[in-house]
């Protein structure tokens, strides 16, 4: 039996359907929505999903800006482009695209964000407001995974939830709300002897590795959701998931396209967060 699809374009649009309603409550409040993109250099993956969400953010009402700053430029003039837009009424979120030329500390420069404008969720302290089961803004891609898989309910309680990747933008935060919500967790990685022994009993098995077609049907429980983070470009151009898409779609019962899966909920957690934010700002102008 083929696998029901977790079409994460579909639920997306919901998604900004719904968002659209709350931008407007918030446009007659006096308070549009505003969402800031800092792009250093041109890496070309970035400069698509910059656009991505940028179009999101018009199809919701939400207000955006592109900070393009040159790849060689110095710290200070990124901290300075940050701080500018950290003190702007009308900028509710700031998003510093991943990953960064290699001579900037991404992790230490996320920390100069505003708490209340981290989009992203990669700032510590809204990480450890994760870890300490009081969330606030949570990454976009394990929470774009949450809401997928509630849309197409999919009981986490009590289940066995395997992913396959441990950073600090997916794997880790996705563990953490998997065990908020009373799921029994494993964390593989790259060291991770006999994946499979992990994998196979799986009941919701996430894969973020950044390894094209790394987990075969063979490594899958039969039934299990599996959701594919990877997005990965085959020398012969062709673009797959961490996941063997073709054979996993025999074994499991819900399996997410690459793309057309993961990537439309990362987008739409971004605007997601942005409205939230915004809302936050007017809820505190309003009291
Ligand atoms: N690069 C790839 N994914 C992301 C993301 O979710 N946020 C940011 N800021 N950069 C990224």
């Amino acid at each position: 039996m083929a696998a029901t699809l977790l079409d994460g374009a579909a639920v997306a649009r919901e998604v900004y359907s719904q968002l659209g309603q709350r931008v407007q409550t918030l446009v007659a409040a006096g308070v549009r929505p505003g969402l800031a993109a800092i792009q250093v250099g041109n890496h070309a993956a970035s400069t698509i999903y910059i656009r991505r969400k940028v179009k999101a953010c018009a199809e919701t009402g939400v207000y955006s800006e592109i900070h393009q700053l040159e790849s060689d430029c110095p710290e200070s003039t990124l901290l300075a482009t940050i701080d500018k837009l950290n003190h702007h009424r009308g900028i509710h979120g700031i998003l510093l695209q991943l990953p960064l030329p290699q001579h900037f500390d991404a992790g230490r420069i996320m920390q100069s964000i505003a708490v209340e404008k981290d989009v992203d969720g990669f700032n510590w302290q809204n990480l450890g407001a994760l870890v300490a089961g009081r969330p606030r803004f949570t990454p976009c891609t394990p929470s774009g995974i949450i809401a997928l898989l509630e849309r197409y309910e999919v009981r986490i309680e009590g289940r066995n939830a395997v992913v396959v990747g441990r950073s600090t933008e997916v794997g880790k935060p996705m563990a953490l709300m998997l065990i908020a919500r009373s799921a029994t967790v494993s964390v593989c990685n790259s060291k991770t002897r006999d994946l499979r022994q992990f994998t196979s009993i799986a009941d919701i098995l996430v894969v973020a590795a950044g390894r094209p077609l790394l987990v075969t049907a063979d490594m899958i429980k039969p039934g299990a959701a599996v959701v594919d983070v990877g997005i990965n470009r085959l020398p012969d151009g062709r673009v797959c998931g961490d996941v063997d898409f073709a054979g996993a779609s025999q074994v499991a019962s819900l399996l997410s396209p690459v793309p057309g899966g993961v990537g439309p909920m990362t987008v739409a957690m971004v605007i997601a967060n942005t409205v939230s934010a915004a809302e936050h700002h007017a809820q505190a102008r309003a009291a």
